[in-house]
């Protein structure tokens, strides 16, 4: 754990009356606000973040009985910051998504006041959780593409659904790095309310790939300025595979990143059994660069690596 400044808050620790239940929930809930479990054992769990952790410990039944009421003298609530209120919409979507209820919904996400922007709601012993948004919006900037057959927008709270049950298929997971399987209720909301705030800090930019107003996938340029290169990830539904949407949409992507974003290099990771991304790769004009042997581990077995790049000199749209 990272030194901090002397009065930053160190870690809460809270007695829950059911483990398990209590760390599903929270454990989702952290993750979502960039904690990694830090420490487990029997009777506890808790996620660090820097250098605050929160630690959840199952109450002894002796001391259940008496149960927690946030009106009684005692801890009455948690809050965390978001760094937006894009942030706050789309974890308020993933609460609604996996059937938790919003507090003071009616006032809901100025329940703290005209100037407050945030979302209330309780964990399974009704402690209640605040995560609250800075006063000033973030700027959405994200540009929209179009190629000859496709548009590549951003992404909205309201293509979550569709997100979910198209990425959701065990064969688009099963050749990505960072797609869940099974794609867990709420998961996309969070995915896709995270898409403002990493474009307004120059490192991410992810678009829906859309046909006809349809949506047939993502493209992702992740981006490192300061070394002016970026690094691209896809996918298309499985139903539109074949149709040269991938190439067309990464093509366009490229195109926008070494003349819009001055970008000098753009580069690949394809799990080497993924013949048809190489293949995308190759019909944009990438080379491949190299072959990390045994570099990935997917879900439980190691798989080579093949790495392409394309460098800005050598790219043509023609
Ligand atoms: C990889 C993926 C994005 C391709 O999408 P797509 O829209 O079908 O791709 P395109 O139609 O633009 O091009 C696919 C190319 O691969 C070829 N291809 C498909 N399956 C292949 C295979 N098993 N072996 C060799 N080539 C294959 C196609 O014939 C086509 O090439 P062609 O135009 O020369 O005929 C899609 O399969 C996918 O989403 N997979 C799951 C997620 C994923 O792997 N993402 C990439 C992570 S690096």
């Amino acid at each position: 754990m990272r030194a901090a400044p002397t009065g930053v808050l160190h870690h809460v620790e809270i007695y829950v009356s059911e483990l398990e239940r209590s760390v599903e929930f929270w454990g989702w809930l952290l993750d979502a606000l960039g904690y990694s479990t830090y420490q487990q054992w029997s009777t506890g769990h808790s996620w660090l973040r820097e250098s605050t952790y929160v630690v959840l410990v199952q109450a002894e039944k002796d001391h259940l009985a008496a149960g927690y009421h946030r009106k009684r003298v005692g801890l009455n609530h948690v809050a965390f910051h978001a760094a937006s209120s894009d942030f706050v919409d789309a974890l308020t979507a993933a609460l609604r998504a996996r059937g938790h209820e919003v507090l003071y919904d009616d006032r809901h996400p100025h329940a703290g006041g005209d100037d407050f922007y945030g979302v209330f709601f309780e964990d399974p012993d009704r402690i209640k959780i605040e995560v609250a948004a800075p006063s000033e919006r973030t700027t959405d900037k994200r540009p929209t593409l179009t190629s000859e057959r496709l548009v590549l927008r951003p992404f909205g709270l309201a293509d979550a659904s569709e997100v979910q049950r198209l990425a959701g298929d065990r064969r688009v997971a099963a050749t990505t790095l960072h797609i869940p399987h099974p794609y867990p209720d709420g998961a996309a909301e969070l995915w896709i309310g995270g898409h403002v705030d990493s474009f307004a800090l120059g490192c991410d930019l992810t678009l829906a790939v859309t046909r006809d107003g349809a949506l047939v996938g993502a493209v992702a340029g992740s981006l490192d300025p300061a070394a002016k290169i970026a690094i691209i990830g896809y996918w298309i539904a499985v139903e539109q595979w074949g149709k040269g949407y991938a190439t067309e949409a990464c093509r366009r992507l490229v195109d926008y990143l070494f003349h819009e974003r001055d970008i000098e290099r753009v580069c690949a990771e394809v799990f080497a059994p993924n013949l048809a991304s190489a293949r995308v790769l190759e019909k944009i004009g990438m080379q491949e660069e190299g072959r990390f042997r045994s570099h990935i581990v997917k879900w439980g077995e190691r798989l080579d690596a093949r790495h392409f790049g394309l460098l800005r000199g050598d790219w043509h749209t023609d």
